[in-house]
Protein backbone atom coordinates (compact mmCIF):
# COMPACT_ATOMS: atom_id res chain seq x y z
CA UNK A 1 0.00 0.00 0.00
CA UNK A 2 1.63 3.25 -1.17
CA UNK A 3 1.76 6.05 1.54
CA UNK A 4 1.30 9.53 1.10
CA UNK A 5 4.26 12.51 1.68
CA UNK A 6 3.90 14.59 4.27
CA UNK A 7 1.85 17.76 3.33
CA UNK A 8 4.13 21.05 3.06
CA UNK A 9 1.70 23.85 4.22
CA UNK A 10 3.49 26.43 2.59
CA UNK A 11 2.12 25.05 -0.96
CA UNK A 12 -1.29 25.14 0.22
CA UNK A 13 -1.22 28.94 -0.41
CA UNK A 14 -1.49 30.31 -3.79
CA UNK A 15 1.65 30.94 -5.89
CA UNK A 16 1.79 34.70 -7.59
CA UNK A 17 5.04 36.30 -8.62
CA UNK A 18 6.75 33.77 -7.02
CA UNK A 19 5.78 33.68 -3.80
CA UNK A 20 3.59 31.64 -1.39
CA UNK A 21 0.90 33.75 -0.69
CA UNK A 22 -2.41 33.89 1.54
CA UNK A 23 -5.33 35.15 -0.19
CA UNK A 24 -7.08 38.81 0.11
CA UNK A 25 -9.61 37.39 2.53
CA UNK A 26 -7.84 34.59 4.16
CA UNK A 27 -10.76 32.05 3.45
CA UNK A 28 -9.46 28.80 2.87
CA UNK A 29 -11.31 25.99 0.93
CA UNK A 30 -11.31 22.10 1.84
CA UNK A 31 -9.93 19.52 -0.37
CA UNK A 32 -11.99 16.08 0.07
CA UNK A 33 -10.58 12.82 -0.20
CA UNK A 34 -13.22 11.32 -2.60
CA UNK A 35 -12.50 7.80 -1.24
CA UNK A 36 -13.55 8.92 2.41
CA UNK A 37 -15.44 11.98 1.55
CA UNK A 38 -13.47 13.91 4.12
CA UNK A 39 -11.14 16.65 4.11
CA UNK A 40 -7.37 16.15 3.95
CA UNK A 41 -6.31 19.53 3.37
CA UNK A 42 -7.27 23.51 3.06
CA UNK A 43 -5.92 25.30 0.52
CA UNK A 44 -5.88 29.36 -0.02
CA UNK A 45 -9.54 30.64 -1.52
CA UNK A 46 -8.85 33.50 -4.09
CA UNK A 47 -10.75 36.49 -4.53
CA UNK A 48 -11.06 38.14 -7.89
CA UNK A 49 -8.16 40.53 -7.29
CA UNK A 50 -5.61 37.98 -6.27
CA UNK A 51 -6.46 36.68 -9.95
CA UNK A 52 -5.63 40.09 -11.31
CA UNK A 53 -2.57 39.95 -8.56
CA UNK A 54 -1.55 37.02 -10.47
CA UNK A 55 -2.33 38.26 -14.09
CA UNK A 56 -0.48 41.73 -12.92
CA UNK A 57 2.62 39.08 -12.21
CA UNK A 58 2.01 37.36 -15.88
CA UNK A 59 1.88 40.83 -17.27
CA UNK A 60 5.27 42.25 -15.58
CA UNK A 61 7.32 39.46 -16.84
CA UNK A 62 6.03 38.57 -20.34
CA UNK A 63 8.34 40.54 -22.20
CA UNK A 64 11.47 39.33 -20.17
CA UNK A 65 10.18 35.63 -20.67
CA UNK A 66 9.76 35.71 -24.15
CA UNK A 67 13.32 37.34 -24.46
CA UNK A 68 14.98 34.43 -22.38
CA UNK A 69 16.68 32.38 -25.18
CA UNK A 70 14.51 29.70 -26.77
CA UNK A 71 17.66 27.15 -25.43
CA UNK A 72 17.48 28.18 -21.74
CA UNK A 73 13.45 27.43 -21.71
CA UNK A 74 14.00 24.33 -23.22
CA UNK A 75 16.42 23.20 -20.37
CA UNK A 76 14.23 24.82 -17.64
CA UNK A 77 11.43 22.26 -19.24
CA UNK A 78 13.58 19.34 -19.65
CA UNK A 79 14.78 19.82 -15.72
CA UNK A 80 10.92 20.12 -14.85
CA UNK A 81 10.77 16.90 -16.38
CA UNK A 82 13.35 14.92 -15.01
CA UNK A 83 12.32 16.36 -11.78
CA UNK A 84 8.58 15.05 -12.15
CA UNK A 85 10.27 11.77 -12.97
CA UNK A 86 11.87 11.80 -9.56
CA UNK A 87 8.83 12.79 -7.71
CA UNK A 88 6.47 10.14 -8.96
CA UNK A 89 5.55 8.96 -5.74
CA UNK A 90 5.28 12.58 -3.80
CA UNK A 91 3.05 13.13 -7.20
CA UNK A 92 0.56 10.05 -7.53
CA UNK A 93 0.19 10.20 -3.88
CA UNK A 94 -1.51 13.63 -4.29
CA UNK A 95 -2.97 12.33 -6.81
CA UNK A 96 -4.75 9.79 -5.63
CA UNK A 97 -5.81 11.29 -2.47
CA UNK A 98 -7.12 14.59 -4.07
CA UNK A 99 -8.78 12.72 -7.37
CA UNK A 100 -9.37 9.38 -6.31
CA UNK A 101 -6.95 7.69 -9.35
CA UNK A 102 -5.93 4.52 -8.47
CA UNK A 103 -2.42 3.89 -7.47
CA UNK A 104 -1.41 2.61 -10.90
CA UNK A 105 -3.04 4.93 -12.91
CA UNK A 106 -1.81 7.87 -11.30
CA UNK A 107 1.55 6.79 -11.55
CA UNK A 108 0.73 6.95 -15.30
CA UNK A 109 -0.92 9.93 -15.71
CA UNK A 110 2.64 11.18 -13.82
CA UNK A 111 4.77 9.73 -16.46
CA UNK A 112 2.18 10.84 -19.48
CA UNK A 113 2.39 14.58 -17.90
CA UNK A 114 6.15 14.95 -17.59
CA UNK A 115 6.15 13.56 -21.16
CA UNK A 116 4.76 16.93 -22.15
CA UNK A 117 7.58 18.81 -20.55
CA UNK A 118 10.31 16.31 -22.37
CA UNK A 119 8.33 17.05 -25.59
CA UNK A 120 7.68 20.43 -25.58
CA UNK A 121 11.36 21.16 -24.22
CA UNK A 122 12.50 19.44 -27.58
CA UNK A 123 10.13 21.72 -29.42
CA UNK A 124 11.54 24.94 -27.72
CA UNK A 125 15.13 24.48 -28.33
CA UNK A 126 13.94 24.62 -32.22
CA UNK A 127 11.50 27.87 -32.62
CA UNK A 128 13.75 30.43 -33.72
CA UNK A 129 15.57 27.88 -36.42
CA UNK A 130 12.02 27.26 -37.79
CA UNK A 131 11.81 30.96 -39.52
CA UNK A 132 11.55 31.47 -42.76
CA UNK A 133 13.33 34.12 -45.42
CA UNK A 134 12.23 34.89 -48.80
CA UNK A 135 11.75 37.10 -51.63
CA UNK A 136 8.37 37.81 -52.97
CA UNK A 137 7.55 37.13 -56.51
CA UNK A 138 8.49 40.47 -58.02
CA UNK A 139 12.02 40.39 -55.82
CA UNK A 140 11.01 43.77 -55.03
CA UNK A 141 11.79 42.58 -51.31
CA UNK A 142 12.34 39.62 -48.90
CA UNK A 143 9.44 38.11 -46.53
CA UNK A 144 10.22 36.88 -43.74
CA UNK A 145 8.14 35.23 -41.17
CA UNK A 146 8.93 34.32 -37.59
CA UNK A 147 6.80 33.12 -34.48
CA UNK A 148 6.34 35.17 -31.62
CA UNK A 149 4.42 34.46 -28.26
CA UNK A 150 0.53 35.04 -27.89
CA UNK A 151 1.26 36.73 -24.62
CA UNK A 152 0.17 36.13 -21.00
CA UNK A 153 -2.19 33.20 -21.17
CA UNK A 154 -5.12 32.03 -18.45
CA UNK A 155 -4.97 27.88 -18.58
CA UNK A 156 -8.03 26.55 -16.59
CA UNK A 157 -7.87 22.97 -16.13
CA UNK A 158 -10.08 19.95 -14.86
CA UNK A 159 -10.12 17.98 -11.52
CA UNK A 160 -9.85 14.48 -13.69
CA UNK A 161 -6.53 14.49 -14.97
CA UNK A 162 -5.00 17.13 -12.21
CA UNK A 163 -1.23 17.31 -13.63
CA UNK A 164 -1.72 16.42 -17.17
CA UNK A 165 -3.90 18.95 -17.95
CA UNK A 166 -1.94 21.56 -16.49
CA UNK A 167 0.80 19.66 -17.94
CA UNK A 168 -0.50 19.99 -21.57
CA UNK A 169 -1.49 23.54 -21.30
CA UNK A 170 1.79 25.02 -19.37
CA UNK A 171 4.66 23.27 -21.10
CA UNK A 172 3.89 24.45 -24.76
CA UNK A 173 3.15 27.97 -23.17
CA UNK A 174 6.66 27.89 -21.84
CA UNK A 175 8.34 26.72 -24.80
CA UNK A 176 6.19 29.54 -26.86
CA UNK A 177 7.30 32.14 -24.51
CA UNK A 178 3.90 32.96 -22.75
CA UNK A 179 3.99 33.62 -19.11
CA UNK A 180 0.67 31.96 -17.31
CA UNK A 181 -1.99 31.98 -14.81
CA UNK A 182 -3.53 28.47 -14.06
CA UNK A 183 -6.31 27.81 -12.67
CA UNK A 184 -7.04 24.30 -11.45
CA UNK A 185 -10.16 22.67 -10.62
CA UNK A 186 -10.73 23.06 -6.60
CA UNK A 187 -11.20 19.80 -6.20
CA UNK A 188 -7.97 18.89 -6.89
CA UNK A 189 -5.54 21.89 -6.15
CA UNK A 190 -2.76 20.43 -4.33
CA UNK A 191 -1.10 18.81 -7.47
CA UNK A 192 -0.79 21.74 -9.49
CA UNK A 193 0.70 23.85 -6.85
CA UNK A 194 3.43 20.89 -6.17
CA UNK A 195 3.56 21.55 -10.20
CA UNK A 196 4.35 25.38 -9.43
CA UNK A 197 6.81 24.40 -6.89
CA UNK A 198 8.90 22.24 -9.07
CA UNK A 199 8.70 24.48 -11.98
CA UNK A 200 10.44 27.09 -9.62
CA UNK A 201 12.92 24.91 -8.20
CA UNK A 202 13.60 23.85 -12.13
CA UNK A 203 14.08 27.56 -13.12
CA UNK A 204 11.27 28.91 -13.78
CA UNK A 205 11.41 32.79 -12.94
CA UNK A 206 9.02 34.89 -10.79
CA UNK A 207 5.77 35.92 -12.43
CA UNK A 208 6.13 33.31 -15.52
CA UNK A 209 3.66 30.80 -13.88
CA UNK A 210 0.98 31.70 -11.37
CA UNK A 211 -1.48 29.53 -9.48
CA UNK A 212 -4.67 30.77 -8.45
CA UNK A 213 -7.47 28.35 -6.83
CA UNK A 214 -10.57 29.68 -5.84
CA UNK A 215 -14.28 29.05 -5.36
CA UNK A 216 -15.08 31.69 -7.14
CA UNK A 217 -14.34 30.85 -10.90
CA UNK A 218 -16.89 32.61 -12.68
CA UNK A 219 -15.88 36.03 -11.54
CA UNK A 220 -12.14 35.42 -11.12
CA UNK A 221 -12.05 33.74 -14.53
CA UNK A 222 -14.28 37.13 -15.93
CA UNK A 223 -12.06 39.20 -14.41
CA UNK A 224 -9.03 38.26 -15.84
CA UNK A 225 -10.83 37.73 -19.27
CA UNK A 226 -11.88 41.15 -19.72
CA UNK A 227 -8.46 42.23 -18.90
CA UNK A 228 -7.41 42.86 -22.25
CA UNK A 229 -3.64 42.32 -21.23
CA UNK A 230 -4.77 38.24 -21.25
CA UNK A 231 -4.02 37.45 -24.77
CA UNK A 232 -5.09 33.50 -24.75
CA UNK A 233 -7.22 30.87 -22.98
CA UNK A 234 -6.79 27.74 -22.99
CA UNK A 235 -10.14 25.56 -21.07
CA UNK A 236 -10.38 21.78 -20.80
CA UNK A 237 -13.87 21.08 -19.27
CA UNK A 238 -16.97 20.78 -20.12
CA UNK A 239 -18.98 22.08 -23.50
CA UNK A 240 -21.45 24.26 -21.71
CA UNK A 241 -18.88 26.46 -19.58
CA UNK A 242 -16.74 26.46 -22.84
CA UNK A 243 -19.71 28.37 -24.88
CA UNK A 244 -19.71 30.68 -21.93
CA UNK A 245 -16.25 31.49 -22.09
CA UNK A 246 -16.17 31.34 -26.05
CA UNK A 247 -18.60 34.30 -25.66
CA UNK A 248 -16.55 36.05 -22.95
CA UNK A 249 -12.96 35.56 -25.15
CA UNK A 250 -15.34 37.02 -28.03
CA UNK A 251 -15.59 40.55 -26.24
CA UNK A 252 -11.61 40.79 -26.40
CA UNK A 253 -11.33 38.73 -29.86
CA UNK A 254 -8.90 36.55 -27.72
CA UNK A 255 -6.77 33.61 -28.90
CA UNK A 256 -8.83 29.93 -27.74
CA UNK A 257 -8.06 26.65 -27.42
CA UNK A 258 -11.08 24.64 -25.92
CA UNK A 259 -11.18 21.33 -25.09
CA UNK A 260 -14.58 20.12 -24.74
CA UNK A 261 -17.16 17.32 -23.96
CA UNK A 262 -17.48 14.28 -25.75
CA UNK A 263 -19.03 10.85 -26.23
CA UNK A 264 -16.49 8.83 -27.91
CA UNK A 265 -17.97 5.80 -29.94
CA UNK A 266 -16.37 2.52 -29.64
CA UNK A 267 -16.86 0.21 -32.96
CA UNK A 268 -16.60 -3.61 -33.00
CA UNK A 269 -16.69 -5.21 -35.77
CA UNK A 270 -17.19 -9.21 -36.33
CA UNK A 271 -14.00 -9.33 -37.24
CA UNK A 272 -12.37 -8.25 -34.71
CA UNK A 273 -10.10 -10.09 -32.63
CA UNK A 274 -12.16 -10.38 -29.71
CA UNK A 275 -9.05 -10.09 -26.79
CA UNK A 276 -8.10 -6.97 -28.44
CA UNK A 277 -11.52 -5.65 -28.30
CA UNK A 278 -12.01 -6.11 -25.19
CA UNK A 279 -8.62 -5.17 -23.72
CA UNK A 280 -9.34 -1.99 -25.30
CA UNK A 281 -12.68 -1.16 -24.52
CA UNK A 282 -11.81 -1.75 -21.39
CA UNK A 283 -9.34 0.87 -20.80
CA UNK A 284 -11.06 3.33 -22.95
CA UNK A 285 -14.24 2.79 -20.50
CA UNK A 286 -12.48 2.16 -17.26
CA UNK A 287 -9.74 4.53 -17.23
CA UNK A 288 -10.11 6.95 -14.33
CA UNK A 289 -13.23 5.16 -13.41
CA UNK A 290 -14.38 6.55 -17.27
CA UNK A 291 -14.17 10.22 -16.00
CA UNK A 292 -12.34 11.18 -19.21
CA UNK A 293 -13.65 13.71 -22.09
CA UNK A 294 -12.27 10.31 -24.62
CA UNK A 295 -13.74 7.61 -22.54
CA UNK A 296 -16.05 5.27 -24.48
CA UNK A 297 -19.35 6.27 -24.39
CA UNK A 298 -21.20 4.34 -26.74
CA UNK A 299 -20.07 0.66 -27.23
CA UNK A 300 -21.08 -0.31 -30.48
CA UNK A 301 -21.08 -4.26 -31.42
CA UNK A 302 -21.98 -6.04 -34.56
CA UNK A 303 -24.59 -8.62 -34.36
CA UNK A 304 -22.40 -11.39 -34.89
CA UNK A 305 -19.93 -11.29 -31.90
CA UNK A 306 -22.14 -9.52 -29.73
CA UNK A 307 -23.63 -11.88 -27.30
CA UNK A 308 -19.73 -13.25 -26.67
CA UNK A 309 -18.30 -9.38 -26.54
CA UNK A 310 -20.82 -8.78 -23.77
CA UNK A 311 -20.52 -12.28 -22.07
CA UNK A 312 -16.72 -11.60 -21.46
CA UNK A 313 -16.86 -7.86 -21.21
CA UNK A 314 -19.48 -8.73 -17.58
CA UNK A 315 -16.81 -11.36 -16.82
CA UNK A 316 -13.49 -8.72 -16.82
CA UNK A 317 -15.93 -6.12 -14.89
CA UNK A 318 -16.81 -8.85 -12.00
CA UNK A 319 -13.28 -9.62 -11.48
CA UNK A 320 -12.33 -5.92 -11.37
CA UNK A 321 -11.20 -4.81 -7.77
CA UNK A 322 -12.78 -1.86 -6.57
CA UNK A 323 -11.82 0.43 -3.37
CA UNK A 324 -8.58 2.38 -1.85
CA UNK A 325 -6.85 4.03 -3.86
CA UNK A 326 -3.62 3.52 -2.99
CA UNK A 327 -4.04 -0.36 -3.29
CA UNK A 328 -1.83 -1.46 -5.99
CA UNK A 329 -4.32 -4.18 -6.94
CA UNK A 330 -6.99 -1.21 -7.15
CA UNK A 331 -8.40 -0.77 -10.54
CA UNK A 332 -12.01 1.24 -10.05
CA UNK A 333 -11.40 3.72 -7.21
CA UNK A 334 -14.69 6.33 -5.84
CA UNK A 335 -15.80 9.04 -8.29
CA UNK A 336 -14.79 12.81 -7.73
CA UNK A 337 -17.63 13.62 -5.32
CA UNK A 338 -21.19 12.52 -4.64
CA UNK A 339 -22.59 15.12 -7.56
CA UNK A 340 -20.85 12.83 -9.90
CA UNK A 341 -22.08 9.89 -8.47
CA UNK A 342 -25.40 10.88 -8.60
CA UNK A 343 -25.77 11.98 -11.95
CA UNK A 344 -24.10 8.63 -13.11
CA UNK A 345 -26.18 6.85 -11.08
CA UNK A 346 -29.23 8.83 -12.54
CA UNK A 347 -28.97 7.86 -15.59
CA UNK A 348 -28.49 3.93 -15.12
CA UNK A 349 -31.53 4.62 -13.25
CA UNK A 350 -33.59 6.26 -16.21
CA UNK A 351 -32.22 3.80 -18.88
CA UNK A 352 -33.50 1.16 -16.41
CA UNK A 353 -37.05 2.43 -15.69
CA UNK A 354 -37.29 3.08 -19.51
CA UNK A 355 -36.44 -0.85 -20.58
CA UNK A 356 -32.62 -1.57 -20.70
CA UNK A 357 -30.95 -4.32 -18.79
CA UNK A 358 -28.11 -3.91 -16.33
CA UNK A 359 -26.73 -7.45 -15.97
CA UNK A 360 -24.18 -6.51 -13.52
CA UNK A 361 -23.12 -3.40 -11.52
CA UNK A 362 -26.16 -0.08 -10.98
CA UNK A 363 -26.66 0.60 -7.64
CA UNK A 364 -25.02 2.71 -5.48
CA UNK A 365 -21.94 1.15 -3.47
CA UNK A 366 -22.89 2.27 0.24
CA UNK A 367 -20.13 3.26 2.78
CA UNK A 368 -17.56 5.83 3.58
CA UNK A 369 -16.53 7.57 0.07
CA UNK A 370 -18.24 8.04 -3.68
CA UNK A 371 -17.31 4.62 -4.87
CA UNK A 372 -19.62 3.59 -8.12
CA UNK A 373 -20.13 0.10 -9.36
CA UNK A 374 -18.76 -1.14 -13.06
CA UNK A 375 -21.99 -1.53 -14.52
CA UNK A 376 -23.11 -2.69 -17.82
CA UNK A 377 -26.26 -1.76 -19.67
CA UNK A 378 -27.61 -3.18 -23.09
CA UNK A 379 -30.77 -2.56 -24.44
CA UNK A 380 -31.15 0.53 -23.84
CA UNK A 381 -34.21 2.56 -25.63
CA UNK A 382 -34.03 5.40 -27.60
CA UNK A 383 -35.61 7.40 -25.26
CA UNK A 384 -32.88 6.98 -22.84
CA UNK A 385 -30.89 9.95 -21.47
CA UNK A 386 -27.53 7.96 -21.75
CA UNK A 387 -27.52 7.75 -24.87
CA UNK A 388 -27.43 11.26 -25.73
CA UNK A 389 -25.15 12.20 -22.16
CA UNK A 390 -21.45 12.00 -21.65
CA UNK A 391 -21.61 9.43 -18.73
CA UNK A 392 -18.03 10.51 -16.68
CA UNK A 393 -18.42 7.10 -14.86
CA UNK A 394 -17.77 3.31 -15.17
CA UNK A 395 -21.16 3.00 -17.08
CA UNK A 396 -20.69 0.48 -20.14
CA UNK A 397 -23.29 1.60 -22.01
CA UNK A 398 -23.70 -1.50 -24.97
CA UNK A 399 -25.30 -1.36 -28.58
CA UNK A 400 -25.77 -3.63 -31.23
CA UNK A 401 -24.97 -2.42 -35.41
CA UNK A 402 -25.62 -4.77 -38.37
CA UNK A 403 -23.98 -2.98 -41.14
CA UNK A 404 -20.84 -0.25 -41.39
CA UNK A 405 -22.55 2.40 -43.29
CA UNK A 406 -25.32 2.30 -39.82
CA UNK A 407 -22.91 2.02 -37.44
CA UNK A 408 -21.08 5.24 -39.26
CA UNK A 409 -24.75 6.89 -38.80
CA UNK A 410 -24.80 6.08 -35.33
CA UNK A 411 -21.43 7.08 -34.02
CA UNK A 412 -21.82 10.74 -35.93
CA UNK A 413 -25.34 11.13 -35.18
CA UNK A 414 -23.85 13.67 -32.07
CA UNK A 415 -23.25 16.96 -31.90
CA UNK A 416 -19.56 16.17 -30.22
CA UNK A 417 -16.73 14.73 -31.45
CA UNK A 418 -13.51 13.94 -29.54
CA UNK A 419 -12.47 10.39 -29.64
CA UNK A 420 -13.77 7.36 -31.36
CA UNK A 421 -12.20 3.46 -31.72
CA UNK A 422 -12.79 1.09 -34.29
CA UNK A 423 -11.89 -2.93 -33.49
CA UNK A 424 -11.40 -4.85 -36.47
CA UNK A 425 -8.56 -6.84 -38.17
CA UNK A 426 -9.88 -5.62 -41.94
CA UNK A 427 -6.76 -2.83 -42.24
CA UNK A 428 -9.00 -1.06 -45.04
CA UNK A 429 -12.26 -0.98 -43.19
CA UNK A 430 -10.08 0.66 -40.39
CA UNK A 431 -8.81 2.89 -42.66
CA UNK A 432 -12.04 3.63 -43.99
CA UNK A 433 -14.74 3.96 -40.86
CA UNK A 434 -11.95 5.91 -38.95
CA UNK A 435 -12.20 8.41 -41.88
CA UNK A 436 -15.82 8.54 -41.85
CA UNK A 437 -16.17 9.24 -38.45
CA UNK A 438 -16.16 12.90 -37.55
CA UNK A 439 -13.90 13.12 -34.54
CA UNK A 440 -10.58 14.62 -34.14
CA UNK A 441 -8.98 11.23 -32.93
CA UNK A 442 -9.73 7.34 -33.40
CA UNK A 443 -7.57 4.64 -32.18
CA UNK A 444 -7.56 1.68 -34.43
CA UNK A 445 -7.44 -1.42 -32.03
CA UNK A 446 -6.31 0.53 -29.21
CA UNK A 447 -8.48 1.83 -26.60
CA UNK A 448 -5.88 4.29 -25.61
CA UNK A 449 -4.87 7.18 -27.50
CA UNK A 450 -3.44 10.32 -25.51
CA UNK A 451 -0.38 10.71 -26.12
CA UNK A 452 2.44 13.77 -25.48
CA UNK A 453 3.67 13.47 -29.23
CA UNK A 454 -0.29 13.71 -30.83
CA UNK A 455 -3.26 16.21 -31.51
CA UNK A 456 -5.49 15.99 -29.10
CA UNK A 457 -8.91 17.86 -29.59
CA UNK A 458 -12.12 17.29 -31.26
CA UNK A 459 -14.69 18.58 -33.60
CA UNK A 460 -18.17 19.98 -33.57
CA UNK A 461 -18.85 20.83 -30.07
CA UNK A 462 -15.79 19.03 -28.44
CA UNK A 463 -13.58 22.35 -28.97
CA UNK A 464 -11.53 24.19 -30.86
CA UNK A 465 -7.83 23.68 -31.64
CA UNK A 466 -5.53 20.73 -30.71
CA UNK A 467 -2.85 20.23 -27.54
CA UNK A 468 0.68 18.18 -27.47
CA UNK A 469 1.84 17.48 -30.76
CA UNK A 470 3.62 19.56 -33.18
CA UNK A 471 0.05 21.90 -33.19
CA UNK A 472 0.03 22.24 -29.12
CA UNK A 473 2.96 24.88 -29.78
CA UNK A 474 1.49 26.66 -32.32
CA UNK A 475 -1.57 27.22 -30.35
CA UNK A 476 0.85 29.37 -28.03
CA UNK A 477 2.44 31.16 -31.25
CA UNK A 478 1.46 33.92 -33.67
CA UNK A 479 2.72 33.99 -36.97
CA UNK A 480 5.22 37.57 -37.58
CA UNK A 481 5.36 38.58 -41.09
CA UNK A 482 7.72 41.06 -41.83
CA UNK A 483 8.65 42.87 -45.16
CA UNK A 484 12.29 43.94 -45.78
CA UNK A 485 13.51 45.83 -48.29
CA UNK A 486 17.32 45.86 -49.00
C1 LIG B 1 -9.51 14.43 -20.60
O1 LIG B 1 -10.27 13.58 -20.20
O2 LIG B 1 -9.84 15.62 -20.62
C2 LIG B 1 -8.12 14.12 -21.10
C3 LIG B 1 -7.79 12.71 -21.12
C4 LIG B 1 -6.43 12.43 -21.71
O3 LIG B 1 -5.58 13.33 -21.86
O4 LIG B 1 -6.21 11.30 -22.04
Amino acid sequence: MSSGPTLDLSRSKLFIGGEWRHGRTGQTLPVINPATGEAFAYVADATVEDGLAALDAACTVQNSWAATPARVRADILARTYQSIIDRRHEFACLIADEMGKPWAEAQTEVDYSAGFFRWFAESAGRIHAEGQLGLEPGSKYHIAVSKRPVGPSLLITPWNFPLAMGARKIAPALAAGCTTVLKPAAQTPLTSLLLAQVLQEAGVPAGVINVVVTGNSRDLIAAIMKDQRTRKISFTGSTKVGKRLLAQAAQNVMNTSMELGGNAPLIVFDDADIEVALEGAFLAKLRNGGQSCVAANRIYVQTGIEAEFTAKFIERLAALRVGDPHDPNTVLGPLIDDKQRSTVHSLVTDAVTKGATCPIGGQIIEGAGYYYPATVLTDIPADAIIRKKEIFGPVAAIYTFNTELDVIDQANGTPYGLASYVFTQNLARALRVANAIDAGMTGINCGLISNPAAPFGGTKQSGLGREGGTEGLGAYQETKYTGIQL
